[in-house]
């Protein structure tokens, strides 16, 4: 496993290790660094960890793998306790939606013992410090364990209330959109990108669709599986492979394109394109660039560069994307042309055919 440093969260977390060090600790929201290791190593008996990021649980397989009497991950919406180790413990990693907070709260009032602290790590520009309020809605006991690395460590105990039978089914919300003149039900879970409404960017990609050859469409960061949905009601025999690194956007995704009635959809977890193989007709994508609040282009840059060879020969790359990003010459590279179908409302819709 490569070494990935510390996050400023993970680093306050290691400088306060002696709270950690039980016999088990729940772990949510794990970010892809090192830190389940560092815990390990300083004395924590077991870890249950819940990440939605395939990333970090990619990284994490051969770790699980190596110490399967500590570890136990999931990659998924919500976790499945293992209720034979009793729960000492709950670390919690802030995430930037609201309603994936209150989503992941309920969820660890489930199997929170009366007795045992929940900790909160985030970083200040995320708003960890509105959440010391907000945690005494449901915790009679909350205080500031430490502040550094522009970050904060929150400890709460003594639940006001428990959450009865907690399941999935409720959190997942049906939407109406309109893309042209297209209607469309969108099912998805708090935090997936666009919850409730439809992205402004994805809304300019699809009024440039009008019609879409029947083949193979790989949808590059689906969220929930909203591009997929709408090319669903064009005409033609579409076979759809919707990807994403988020499990929760992957679950919506899967409600979504179910909903639609299409036989022929794959929901895949996927890193970039590690996970993706064939060729396909159509590549479309309004591809990723926040992570958390920060600015990433990394993982769209790798994707431009190779989507080409998930092409056949006369496949299209289509994308959005924000005027001001500089795709344009990586696509050319890739491809030897980029050309610019629409610019409108500040976002430029991409196009790019794979010639041999
Ligand atoms: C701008 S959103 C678009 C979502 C959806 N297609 C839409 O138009 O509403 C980008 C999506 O890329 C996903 N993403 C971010 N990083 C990724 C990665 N490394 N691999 C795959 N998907 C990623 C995000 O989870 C998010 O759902």
């Amino acid at each position: 496993m490569t070494s990935v440093p510390l996050s400023n969260p993970g680093q306050l977390i290691v400088r306060n290790q002696e709270l950690f060090e039980l016999e088990h600790l729940v772990v949510v929201g794990l970010p892809a660094d090192d830190l389940v290791s560092h815990l390990l190593s300083d004395g924590v008996d077991y870890i249950s960890a819940l990440t939605r990021d395939f990333s970090a649980y990619r990284r994490l397989i051969p770790l699980e793998a190596r110490l399967k009497d500590q570890l136990s991950l999931s990659f998924a919406p919500i976790l499945s306790v293992d209720f034979t180790r009793p729960v000492d413990g709950v670390l919690l990693f802030l995430q930037k939606s609201k309603p994936l907070m209150d989503f992941w709260l309920e969820m660890v009032l489930s199997f929170l013992p009366d007795d045992a602290p929940i900790w909160l790590v985030g970083e200040n520009d995320e708003g960890i410090k509105s959440w010391k309020k907000r945690l005494k809605n449901s915790f009679g006991y909350v205080k500031s364990v430490d502040n550094a690395r522009h970050c904060v460590l929150l400890e709460a105990s003594e639940p006001l209330k428990k959450t009865e039978n907690f399941t999935l089914e409720p959190w997942f919300e049906t939407f109406s959109v309109t893309a042209g003149s297209t209607n469309m039900d969108i099912t998805s879970l708090p935090g997936v990108f666009s919850h409730g409404r439809l992205d402004k960017g994805t809304q300019v990609l699809l009024e440039t669709l009008d019609a879409v050859p029947s083949g193979k469409v790989l949808d590059f960061g689906c969220g929930a599986g909203v591009i997929s949905a709408y090319i669903n009601t064009l005409q033609g025999e579409h076979d759809f492979t919707l990807v994403d690194c988020d499990a929760l956007a992957l679950a919506s995704s899967h409600k979504t394109m179910s909903a639609t009635g299409s036989k022929s959809f794959t929901v895949l977890p996927s890193d970039g394109l590690s996970e993706v193989t064939g060729q396909f007709d159509l590549i479309i994508s309004n591809p990723p660039f926040h992570q958390g609040v920060k600015t990433h282009y990394e993982v769209t840059e790798q994707f431009l560069a190779q989507s080409r060879q998930r092409l056949r020969p006369g496949g299209e790359l289509r994308i959005v994307a924000n005027s001001f990003l500089r795709y344009p010459p990586i696509i050319q590279k890739a491809f030897g042309r980029c050309e610019t179908l629409l610019t409108r409302d500040g976002f430029s819709i991409y196009r790019a055919i794979r010639k041999a």
